[in-house]
C-alpha cells in the first residue's frame, strides 16, 4: 500500500472559474427582441462570449432573443423535451432541433455523436447533457449522507467539485442533484442521497455541493420540489402532509440556499403535497421560487413526472397533463414527451399563451449560455480518460471516506487494533462488492475500479504484519448459511473478527423503501455465530440509512458505520481500523433503536406532558424509550473531549450575530478532531419551538491534553421560524443555548435578545 495520501486542500481551487453570482442574478426580465440574426452567427455571438462575458448578461439576453425571435413553434416546444438514451431515443429529433436536452449519455463518444446531431439542426443549438451525479461520476465518493456526517461542507463541496470534473470532461454538462429533501424517515431508502434530518446541515451542504459542481463545470438540479423526504410511512412515491410553517422551516431554506448559490435548475417532485403533485404546484414553483426568492433559471419535471399527473387524478389526458404542468411552471419535461406532443396544440388553441412558451425557452437558453455550450467543442475521449480517478480523485476520495466514517461503539478501546492484534478474520460478502461500496446512483463508477475492503486491509495488515484470514460467511444479500461454518472458524483463529455487513446497493436508493431496518438476510444470525466464538467482533456496517443492530449491539467490540465509502471505501477503512486515521465522522442523523420509533429526529417540539417515568399520561412510548439509540451529531473518536467554560457574548439583535465560546479539552491520548456543536432553543415564543436546534458548528483539532476556545457563531436572523401565512419571525427574549459533542450537549447558557425580527413572505 502506498503511503498515506495527502490532505485535500480545505479549499477549492477550481482550475475552471466558477459563474459569476452576478451573472445568475442577472436572468432579468424579458429584453426586447433584437433583430432576427442568420443562424450562423447567432451561434457565433454565443460561442463568442468567453467565460469573463458573462458578467455582462445583457449581452447573453440579447443574443438569447434574437435565437428566439428566429425559432418556429415546434422547435421553441422542441427545447422543453428531456429524452433520454434507451429505446426511446430519436436521432431524428435530434437532428430535426426537437430536443432539448438529453440525458444518460455519459461518455465522450457518445455525447459528441449526439451533439452532432444537434449541431446537424436548423439552428445548431446545443444539447443539455444531464446525469445523475450525486457522489461521483468515475471516482465514487461517499455518498451524500456519509458526506453530511463530515460535518464539513468544504470536503461536499470539493467532491462536487471533483466529480463534476470528471463528468464535464465526457462532455456532461448537467448533474440532477444535489438533492435537498430533508429526511427524518431511514424506511426511505432515498434518505442516502441527502444530508440528513436538520435544516442547517442540509442548507449548508446542498449550497456547497452547488458551488462544488458549478465550479467543476457542471450546471445542477436541485431535487426534489418539494417535501419528498417526508413521504409517508418511508413509502417512496408516496404522498407528504407538512404545513405551511414546517415547510418554510425544515424543507424549503435547503432549496432556497441551493438557489442563491447559483442552481441553474430545479427538478420538481414525483410525489404529491398536500394532494398537490410537484409538477403542479404553482404556488410553490411560480411563486416561492420565482417570485419570492427570484430564481431565474428553469425547472424540469422528474422522469415522466409529467405522465405520471394522469396516475395522480389531477389530469384527464395527456395534453392537459402538459398544459397543467406547464402553466404551473415547469419549463421541461424529462421524458414523458408529452410538452413535444401536446403543447404546440395547446398554444395554437390558446389555451397556453405564447408568450410562457418564449419565456420558457428564454430560461433555458440562458443556462445553455451562461455554460458556455454554444460553441463549445466536443469532448475529447482521450482527455476524458485523463480526467477520470486521477490520483488527486482518489485521494480526495479516500479522504473522505475516513472524515465520514462514524465510530458508534470500541469496548475497552478495542479499535484502533493496538499491537496485540496479530491476526484478522474478515467476514462479510459485502467486503469484496466493489460495485456496493459505491452505493446507489454511482453514476459511471465501476466495480472493478474500486479498493475493495478486503484489498484494503489485507494490504494494510501485510505492511504491518498482521494476518488476515477472508471468510465471506454468506454473499451480500445473505441468503444462505452455507459458509457460516468457515467464517465462524476464522474467527476463532484470529485476534480479533471484522464482520462487514449492511445492505447491498441496490437495498437502499430510489425505490427501496423498508419496514424493517433490521441486517437483510441472515447477516444476524452470522453475527450471531461471530460473537458465540468469544472473539472481539467488530461490525463495519455497510449502507445508505442507520439499521437496527437490537440486542446483540451490547455484545459487540466495535461498531462502525462505513455507509458506502466509495472507490477508495477499502483503504480508508484500513487507514481507521489500524489506526492511521480518526473515523472523523458525526451522525447527520438519529439512530433509531428500532424501526417503531421512527421518523425520528432530535429537535422534536415540546409536549405539553413531557415525559415523566412515573406518570403514564405524559409523553412516551410504553414498549420503549423515546431516546434514539445514538443522538444526531455523534460520533466517537480514538481519544475523548470535555466541553467547559461557556460564555455568551452580549448582543442587541437584528443582524447581529451571537457568538457562543467554550473550552474543548482533549482528555484522552490519541490527538483527535472534535465537531462543536451549537444547539438553541426558544423557550416561550408564538409557536411551539423545538427543544433544540443546531444552529453552528466547528470543527477543532486537539493534542493529547490541549485545551481551545471555540467559537461558534449564530446570525440572529437564523433564530426565527415561520408563521403560517409565511411570515418569518424571531422573537425577543430569553434564548437557552447549549455546546457539545452531539444533540444532547449538556454544557448550558442562555441569552437575552432585546431586539427581534419580522420579514413579512417574500
Ligand atoms: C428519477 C429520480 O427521482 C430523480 O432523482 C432522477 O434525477 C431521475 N429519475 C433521473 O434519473
Amino acid at each position: 500500500m502506498e503511503g498515506r495520501p495527502p490532505r485535500p486542500a480545505a479549499t477549492i481551487t477550481p482550475d475552471v472559474a466558477p459563474l459569476p453570482r452576478r451573472a445568475l442574478a442577472a436572468y432579468i426580465g424579458p429584453v426586447p427582441f433584437g433583430a432576427p440574426m442568420p443562424r450562423l452567427l447567432a451561434v457565433l455571438a454565443l460561442a463568442a462570449l468567453p467565460l469573463p462575458a458573462l458578467a455582462q448578461p445583457s449581452a447573453i439576453d440579447a443574443q438569447v432573443e434574437a435565437l428566439l425571435a428566429r425559432m418556429t413553434l415546434e422547435e421553441q416546444v422542441g427545447q422543453l423535451h428531456l429524452g433520454s438514451n434507451g429505446p426511446g431515443f430519436r436521432p431524428d429529433a435530434a437532428r430535426a432541433g426537437l430536443v432539448g436536452g438529453l440525458m444518460n449519455f455519459n461518455d465522450a463518444p457518445d455525447v459528441a455523436r449526439v451533439q452532432a446531431l444537434a449541431r446537424e439542426s436548423r439552428l445548431g443549438i446545443p444539447l443539455l447533457i444531464g446525469l445523475d451525479i450525486l457522489q461521483g461520476f468515475r471516482t465514487i465518493f461517499p455518498v451524500p449522507l456519509a458526506q453530511a456526517a463530515t460535518f464539513d461542507p468544504a470536503l461536499a463541496r470539493q467532491a462536487a467539485y471533483l466529480s463534476a470534473r470528471e463528468a464535464a470532461a465526457a462532455g456532461v454538462n448537467w448533474t440532477f442533484a444535489p438533492m435537498a429533501d430533508l429526511s427524518r424517515d431511514p424506511r426511505w431508502g432515498r434518505i442516502v442521497e441527502g444530508s440528513g434530518e436538520d435544516p442547517l446541515l442540509n442548507r449548508l451542504f446542498t449550497a456547497a455541493r452547488v458551488e462544488g459542481f458549478r465550479a467543476g463545470g457542471l450546471a445542477t438540479s436541485l431535487k426534489h420540489y418539494v417535501g419528498y423526504g417526508a413521504v409517508q410511512g418511508g413509502r417512496d412515491y408516496d404522498a407528504t402532509e407538512i404545513g405551511p410553517a414546517d415547510l418554510r422551516d425544515l424543507h424549503l431554506p435547503a432549496f432556497k440556499a441551493g438557489v442563491a448559490a447559483g442552481a441553474e435548475s430545479v427538478m420538481t417532485s414525483l410525489n404529491a403535497l398536500d394532494g398537490v403533485p410537484g409538477a403542479v404546484n404553482e404556488a410553490l414553483v411560480e411563486g416561492v421560487l420565482r417570485r419570492e426568492w427570484g430564481f431565474r433559471g428553469f425547472v424540469v419535471s422528474d422522469w415522466d413526472g409529467v405522465k405520471e399527473l394522469m396516475a395522480h387524478g389531477v389530469a384527464a389526458d395527456g395534453a392537459e397533463a402538459a398544459r397543467k404542468a406547464f402553466l404551473a411552471g415547469v419549463d421541461m419535461d424529462m421524458e414523458s414527451g408529452l410538452f413535444a406532443r401536446h403543447l404546440p396544440d395547446e398554444i395554437k388553441a390558446g389555451r397556453v399563451p405564447e408568450a410562457r412558451l418564449d419565456e420558457s425557452v428564454r430560461r433555458i437558453l440562458r443556462v445553455k449560455a451562461q455554460m458556455g455550450l454554444f460553441g463549445q467543442p466536443d469532448p475529447d475521449p482521450q482527455a476524458a480518460n485523463r480526467a477520470i480517478l486521477t490520483p488527486e480523485a482518489r485521494a480526495a476520495a479516500r479522504e473522505a471516506a475516513r472524515r465520514s466514517m462514524v465510530l458508534l461503539r470500541n469496548e475497552g478501546g478495542a479499535l484502533p487494533f493496538g499491537p496485540s492484534v496479530r491476526s484478522v478474520a474478515l467476514v462479510g460478502g459485502l467486503a469484496t462488492a466493489g460495485g456496493d461500496q459505491l452505493g446507489p446512483h454511482a453514476a459511471r463508477g465501476w466495480p472493478d475500479e474500486s479498493v475493495t475492503i478486503l484489498r484494503g486491509l489485507r494490504e494494510r495488515a501485510a505492511q504491518g504484519g498482521v494476518a488476515l484470514a477472508y471468510a465471506p460467511g454468506c454473499d451480500g444479500e445473505c441468503r444462505s448459511a452455507d459458509g457460516f461454518a468457515a467464517a465462524v472458524e476464522a474467527a476463532r483463529a484470529a485476534d480479533v473478527a471484522v464482520a462487514v455487513l449492511g445492505e447491498v446497493r441496490t437495498q437502499s436508493g430510489e425505490a427501496a423503501s423498508r419496514v424493517s431496518l433490521d441486517l437483510p438476510g441472515r447477516q444476524a444470525e452470522l453475527l450471531d455465530a461471530l460473537v458465540a466464538t468469544g472473539k472481539p467482533v467488530v461490525v463495519a456496517l455497510m449502507g445508505g440509512r442507520p439499521l437496527t443492530l437490537g440486542a446483540r449491539l451490547d455484545r459487540l467490540a466495535g461498531l462502525i458505520m462505513v455507509w458506502y465509502p466509495g472507490t477508495e471505501g477499502g483503504p480508508a477503512l484500513a487507514d481507521v481500523l489500524f489506526g492511521d486515521a480518526e473515523p472523523g465522522g458525526r451522525l447527520p442523523v438519529s439512530w433509531p433503536r428500532t424501526v417503531g420509533q421512527v421518523p425520528i429526529h432530535y429537535s422534536r417540539a415540546p409536549s405539553g406532558r413531557p415525559t415523566q417515568a412515573d406518570n403514564r399520561f405524559t409523553l412516551q412510548y410504553m414498549d420503549e424509550s423515546l431516546e434514539p439509540l445514538f443522538p444526531f451529531g455523534f460520533g466517537l473518536s480514538y481519544t475523548s473531549f470535555a466541553y467547559s467554560d461557556l460564555r455568551v457574548s452580549p448582543l442587541n439583535g437584528g443582524e447581529g450575530e451571537v457568538e457562543v465560546r467554550a473550552r474543548v479539552t482533549n482528555t484522552g491520548r490519541r490527538p483527535g478532531r472534535e465537531v462543536a456543536q451549537l444547539y438553541v432553543r426558544d423557550p416561550v415564543a408564538t409557536r411551539s419551538r423545538p427543544l433544540r436546534e443546531l444552529k453552528a458548528f466547528a470543527a477543532v483539532e486537539l493534542a493529547p491534553g490541549e485545551t481551545r476556545e471555540v467559537t461558534l457563531r449564530a446570525p440572529v436572523r437564523d433564530l426565527g421560524f415561520h408563521l403560517a401565512d409565511g411570515t418569518y419571525v424571531v422573537e425577543p427574549g430569553l434564548f437557552e443555548v447549549y455546546v457539545g459533542g452531539d444533540a444532547r450537549a449538556s454544557l448550558r447558557g442562555e441569552f437575552n435578545l432585546r431586539e427581534g425580527l419580522r420579514v413579512p413572505r417574500g
